[in-house]
C-alpha cells in the first residue's frame, strides 16, 4: 500500500529505503520528529505481529512507521502499533531497584536488590521446599528469554510452580490442540483468511482486539465474490457489523452450534468420508453422539432459528476451502479446551485442515504468547517436548548435559492453583515477571488474598507502580520492547526479529541480564548458560534445543528474520500430509457435552455479565494509560446495557452506576445504553484498575486448561448514588 503512494509519487522504493518521510510532499512534520536512523521491529502489542519502523533521534524513539515490506501488515498499523514509541521512557516506567523496608519501597542498588531476593527465596525453599516458589511469567519478553527463565526456574531453583499469564488467555486453545491434534500449534496462517470461501469467526473480536487482520477479510472480498464471513458472538461487536452474517448467540451456546453444524453436515452428506477414514478416530461414536444435536435442540440452546443454523452447516459443508478463527469468546470458558476440540471437529470431518483457505485457527493475544508456549518450560518442555515422555526428557537431558533426573516428569501447578497455594501457605515466596494479577486475575479478592499472604512477593515489571507493585517486597524494574533483542512469535507461527531502539530507563536491565545475574548468584551460571553473554546466545542453544522439532528454529538466522520479514516454523500450514502427532498418527473426534455455565442468572444477580477489550487499550493500560493519545480517546470503562433492561430500570444513557457480584462491587460506572448487547446481558471493558471487572468476575476455571471463566457470570445493576464522606 505504501509502497505504492510511494511509487505514485516517483519515489523509488528500493533505494529510499525509509526516507520518505522527509519528503516534502508528505506535508509538514516537525523538525523534533524526523528521525536520524529508522529501527526495523515488531510491535510490542498484540500477536498479530505487525513489522514496524521505529524512527530514532537522539536515543529517542520520536515516531513509529508500519513497515510496508513486512507480509503481516504491508505498512499498515493501528493506533497502538502507531504510538508505540510514546511507552519508552513514559513517566510511569520502572527505573529503580525498590525493596520494602519498615512498610515502604525504597530505592535499592541491583545488588542489594538480588542479594536480598536470593536470600529470601533459599529462606522460604528451605523450610517449605523447592516448590513453595511460585512464578508467573508472560507473554511479553522475547522467546530468548523464555527459554532462559524456564531453565532458571525450574532447573535453577528447582521448581515446579512456574506458568504464564497466558493461562488466563489461551491454555484452552494449547489443551484443545493437544487433545485432537496430539501436539500444540496453530495449524493455518493468516494467508488462509484471504483465500477462504468461507471464513467463520467464533468469540473472535478482531475489529478491536487484532485490528490489522481485518485487511485479511477485506482482500478476501475484493478476490473472492462468493466468499461469506460468518461472526459468531453474543454482542454486535465492530468484527460483527463487518459480517455477512452476524449469529447472536446466547452465552455459551457455541458447543451446541458446533455439534449441531456436525449434525447437519453428517446428515445432509456434506463430510469427507475418505478424509475421516485415513486421518481420524472416533467418528462412528462422535456421529451418535451429535445425533441428539438436532436443529431444534440447538435452536433452543443458542437461541439463533433453525434455519439459520442449518444455512450455517451449509455454508461450511459447500465451502470449497473454510476457516474457523477462534479467541477469547471461546478460551475465556470452563469448557474452553472442549470447545477448542469440537472445532476442530468440523474441520476434521470435511477435511478443512492443511489446505490452502482451510484451517482450524487459534488467534493469541499477546505479542510473544507463542514464544513463551514453544520454550518455556510451564506446561510443557521445551520444543513441544511431554513432561511423561522419558525420551522427550533424555533427550533435553543430553542437550543440556544434566542428569535426566533433574527435569521433572509432570508440570507443577497453573497459574490460578498457584494462587489458590499461596493462600493456602504452600507457595510462600512469587515471583511475577511482566504481568499484572492485580488487575487481570478473576475474582481479586482472592487475589488480594494471595498477594497478601506470601512472605515476600516479587514483581519484574517495566513500569511502577502497577497495581501488582504496590502489594511487592521487591520491585525490580525491566527493559521492555524497544529495548531488548530478539524474537517473536505471532499467531501464525512466524517468529520476527526484535530490535533495540533506545537504551532502558536509569537502572532497568533487560530481563535477560536480570535472570542471568540471580543465575550468578544462584551458583547455576556456569552449569545451564555457560558463556551466555546475550540473547543471542540462547537463540543458539533454542535451536538446537528446536531442531526436529515442530517448532523448528535450527533452519533461519536472526538475520534472515530480519530481513525476510520473518519465517513461519512448519511453512504455511501444519498438517498437509494429514499426519498427526497421536500415538496412532491420526486426529482424534472428541464427544462435547454443552453444559451450563457455572454462575446462572437468577432474580437476584438477573444479568450474564461479560468482558473484553477495546482497540485503543492493551489489558491492564500499564502502557496504553501511559500514552496520552490512546488514554484521552478511552480515559475510563463503560457498562453496556440493552435499552429494553434500562427502561425497566429506568436507568438512562450516561447514569453512573454499581455492578454486584456474589464477590464484590464495580462501583460507579458510566452506564451505555445500546443495542450491542442483548437484554439480559451486560458488557464491560476489564482493562480498567479504577473499575476492575474482576472485582465481580468469577474464580472458576476449565479443568483441562485451567483458563478462567472470565465470560460469563451472574450480576445485578444499580444505580450508584454519591455518600457524602
Ligand atoms: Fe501491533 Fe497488533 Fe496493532 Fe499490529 S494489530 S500494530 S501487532 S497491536
Ligand atoms: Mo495471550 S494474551 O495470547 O497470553
Amino acid at each position: 500500500m505504501l509502497k505504492r503512494i510511494r511509487r505514485a509519487l516517483g519515489i523509488d522504493t528500493r533505494q529510499s529505503e525509509y526516507t520518505f518521510q522527509r519528503d516534502p510532499r508528505f506535508g509538514h512534520i516537525a523538525t523534533a520528529r524526523v528521525a536520524d536512523t529508522w529501527v526495523k521491529t515488531t510491535c510490542g502489542y498484540c500477536s498479530v505481529g505487525c513489522g514496524m519502523l521505529v524512527g530514532v533521534k537522539d536515543n529517542k524513539a520520536v515516531t513509529v512507521r508500519g513497515n510496508p515490506d513486512h507480509p503481516v501488515n504491508l505498512g499498515k498499523l493501528c493506533p497502538k502499533g502507531l504510538s508505540e514509541h510514546h511507552i519508552l521512557n513514559a513517566p510511569g516506567r520502572a527505573k529503580q531497584p525498590l525493596l520494602r523496608k519498615d512498610g515502604k519501597l525504597v530505592p535499592v542498588s541491583w545488588d542489594e536488590a538480588l542479594t536480598v531476593m536470593l536470600e529470601k527465596i533459599s529462606a522460604v525453599q528451605q523450610k517449605y521446599g523447592s516448590d513453595s516458589l511460585g512464578v508467573i511469567s508472560t507473554g511479553q519478553l522475547v522467546t530468548e528469554e523464555f527459554y532462559t527463565l524456564g531453565k532458571l526456574i525450574q532447573l535453577g531453583f528447582g521448581s515446579r510452580n512456574y506458568d504464564g499469564n497466558t493461562t488466563l488467555c489461551m491454555a484452552s486453545a494449547v489443551s484443545g490442540y493437544k487433545l485432537t491434534f496430539g501436539s500444540d500449534g496453530p495449524p493455518g496462517s493468516y494467508a488462509d483468511m484471504e483465500t477462504a470461501d468461507l471464513i467463520l469467526l467464533i468469540g473472535a473480536n478482531i475489529a478491536d482486539n487484532h485490528p490489522i487482520l481485518c485487511q485479511r477479510i477485506e482482500r478476501n472480498r475484493q478476490c473472492n465474490q462468493n466468499s461469506t464471513v460468518i461472526v459468531v458472538d453474543p454482542r454486535v461487536t465492530k468484527t460483527a457489523m463487518m459480517a455477512d452474517i452476524h449469529l447472536p448467540i446466547k452465552p455459551r451456546g457455541d458447543i451446541a452450534l458446533l455439534n449441531g453444524i456436525a449434525h447437519i453436515l453428517i446428515r445432509d452428506g456434506l463430510i469427507d468420508r475418505d478424509y475421516i477414514h485415513q486421518h481420524t478416530t472416533g467418528f462412528e461414536e462422535f456421529a451418535s453422539f451429535v445425533a441428539d444435536f438436532t436443529p431444534q435442540h440447538v435452536a433452543e440452546v443458542t437461541g439463533l432459528s433453525e434455519e439459520t443454523i442449518v444455512n450455517t452447516a451449509h455454508l461450511y459443508g459447500k465451502a470449497k476451502a473454510a476457516f474457523i478463527g477462534w479467541t477469547m469468546g471461546v478460551n475465556h470458558s470452563t469448557q474452553g479446551a472442549a470447545t477448542v476440540t469440537a472445532i476442530n471437529n468440523l474441520a476434521l470431518i470435511t477435511g478443512n485442515i492443511g489446505r490452502a483457505g482451510a484451517a482450524p485457527f487459534s488467534i493469541t493475544g499477546q505479542c510473544n504468547a507463542m514464544g513463551s508456549r514453544e520454550t518455556s518450560f510451564t506446561t510443557a518442555l521445551p520444543g513441544y517436548r511431554k513432561f511423561e515422555k522419558a525420551q522427550d526428557r533424555e533427550d533435553l537431558a543430553r542437550i543440556w548435559n544434566i542428569d535426566a533426573d533433574r527435569i521433572p516428569t509432570s508440570r507443577g501447578l497453573a497459574y490460578p492453583d498457584i494462587i489458590e497455594a499461596a493462600v493456602a501457605g504452600k507457595v510462600k515466596a512469587l515471583w511475577f515477571i511482566a504481568t499484572n494479577p492485580a488487575v487481570s486475575f478473576p475474582n481479586y479478592a482472592l487475589l488480594k488474598q494471595a498477594l497478601e499472604s506470601v512472605d515476600f512477593l516479587i514483581v519484574q515489571d517495566g513500569f511502577h507502580p502497577t497495581p501488582t507493585s504496590e502489594f511487592a517486597d521487591l520491585v525490580l524494574p525491566a527493559a521492555i520492547w524497544g529495548e531488548k533483542e530478539g524474537t517473536y512469535t505471532n499467531s501464525e507461527r512466524r517468529v520476527s526479529k526484535v530490535n533495540p531502539v533506545v537504551t532502558p530507563p536509569g537502572l532497568a536491565r533487560s530481563d535477560f541480564d536480570i535472570f542471568l545475574d540471580i543465575a550468578q548468584r544462584l551458583g547455576v551460571r556456569d552449569e545451564l548458560f555457560p558463556n551466555w553473554q546475550t540473547t543471542h546466545d540462547a537463540f543458539k542453544e533454542w535451536q538446537r534445543v528446536s531442531a526436529g522439532r515442530m517448532c523448528d528454529y535450527s533452519n533461519f538466522t536472526w538475520q534472515q528474520l530480519e530481513d525476510e520479514g520473518g519465517a513461519q516454523w512448519g511453512g504455511d500450514r501444519l498438517y498437509a500430509d494429514g499426519i498427526f502427532p497421536t500415538a496412532t498418527g491420526k486426529a482424534v473426534l472428541y464427544s462435547v457435552p454443552c453444559l451450563p455455565f457455572v454462575e446462572q442468572p437468577n432474580e437476584e444477580y438477573n444479568f450474564i455479565f461479560n468482558t473484553g477489550r477495546t482497540v485503543e487499550h492493551w489489558h491492564t493500560r500499564t502502557k496504553t494509560a501511559e500514552v496520552e493519545m490512546l488514554d484521552s480517546m478511552v480515559p475510563n470503562a463503560w457498562l453496556e446495557m440493552n435499552p429494553i433492561d434500562a427502561a425497566k430500570l429506568e436507568l438512562r444513557p450516561h447514569d453512573r452506576v454499581n455492578v454486584l457480584s456474589r464477590r464484590s462491587t464495580v462501583r460507579n460506572i458510566e452506564l451505555r445504553i445500546t443495542g450491542i448487547v442483548a437484554p439480559g446481558q451486560v458488557f464491560m471493558p476489564f482493562h480498567f484498575a479504577e473499575t476492575n471487572s474482576n472485582l465481580v468476575t468469577l474464580g472458576a476455571f476449565d479443568p483441562i486448561s485451567r483458563e478462567p471463566n472470565f465470560k460469563q457470570c451472574a450480576v445485578r445493576v444499580e444505580k450508584y448514588f454519591k455518600t457524602l464522606k
